[in-house]
């Protein structure tokens, strides 16, 4: 980005006399904006007035009642420094420190993936199977930033849960989540190699695992393949791996009449749906996104329910 002061007419006094014009939150929303509209960010408008948000310290109701407030110089440089990160294609949400999710504001960092809104389908679907005043066992594979796990818990009081990541750096931002949210004595978390560590039988298992074919990576948006974690991402050959680990330990760890519930790739329902028929289980009908792309493959064990 240009420089946080430009040559122009004085601000205070709209001469012509030579003086650094002052940058306002208005014109430093739309210099924001021309730099993230050059760098090929889709939604520019909208995210330089976050980007300002941030580095000026005021609120979006201050930027639109209040556009020719004067800012100051390090304000302005706050605001370069967030925007030259987006400009090199990091997520909002790493520049931000946060990513809403169902009803919460989750803290994230590159340890972890930011959650998706399809996933919240997931959460769905386990409120749904979960009831308000019964006590439950839930288990998260791969519990990331804690999204799955903690929407869940926040939403069933009686709810306790595991949340497993192979990732340290992921199970600290899961931990210091469930703190802030207040769920932090119903949850426990454990660093895991999917289920090596895993203890007790649940009532609800659900997992958002990595589904990308390892050689699809580098073509994903630069937000994606530069930044998010590749453990994160990588399903392996054909984006399935994870389905398989976890399919092969799923059976002995649901409580009769539980079910599981598991995050799929666009277009992998019908072979994890299969793996699953495999392994034993009944399937139910998948759960579609708002573009209508099955997203949620369900079950549980075969016998009398
Ligand atoms: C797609 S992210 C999902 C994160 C979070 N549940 C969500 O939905 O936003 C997959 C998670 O699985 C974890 N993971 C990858 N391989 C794992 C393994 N072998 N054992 C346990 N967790 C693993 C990653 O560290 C990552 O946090």
């Amino acid at each position: 980005m240009s420089g946080v002061r430009q040559r122009g007419l004085c601000w205070r006094c709209a001469q012509g006399h030579v003086g650094a014009m002052q940058e306002t939150l208005v014109s430093i929303w739309t210099r924001t904006r021309r730099t993230l509209e050059a760098a090929g960010v889709e939604f520019p408008v909208n995210e330089a007035r976050l980007l300002v948000e941030a580095g000026v310290g005021v609120s979006r109701l201050d930027i639109i009642t209040d556009p020719r407030r004067p800012i100051s110089d390090a304000q302005a440089a706050n605001v370069t420094a967030l925007a030259e990160r987006r400009e090199a294609r990091e997520p909002m949400a790493y520049i931000l420190g946060r990513k809403s999710f169902w009803t919460l504001d989750l803290e994230v960092n590159a340890d972890v993936l930011a959650p998706r809104p399809e996933t919240e389908l997931l959460v769905e679907f386990a409120l749904g199977h979960l009831n308000t005043d019964a006590p439950a066992r839930v288990l998260d594979l791969g519990v990331g930033s804690g999204a799955i796990l903690l929407a869940i818990l926040s939403d069933r009081p009686r709810a306790e849960g595991v949340g497993i990541d192979s990732s340290v750096g992921a199970l600290a931002v899961a931990r210091a989540n469930a703190e802030r949210i207040g769920v932090a004595g119903r949850a426990t978390f454990i660093h895991s190699n999917w289920w090596r560590d895993v203890e007790g039988a649940f009532d609800l298992i659900v997992s958002n695992p990595p589904y990308i074919p390892t050689a699809d990576i580098a073509g994903l948006q630069p937000e994606v393949a530069l930044y998010e974690p590749k453990l994160a991402l990588d399903g392996g050959e054909d984006g399935l791996d994870a389905y398989r680990a976890i399919l092969d330990g799923l059976a002995s760890r649901l409580r009769p009449g539980g079910v599981f519930a598991l995050e799929v790739g666009q277009g992998q329902a019908e072979a994890v749906a299969a793996l699953a028929i495999d392994h034993g289980f009944r399937v139910g009908p998948h759960r579609l996104d708002l573009a209508g792309i099955p997203r949620v493959v369900t079950g549980k064990l075969t016998g009398p329910d």
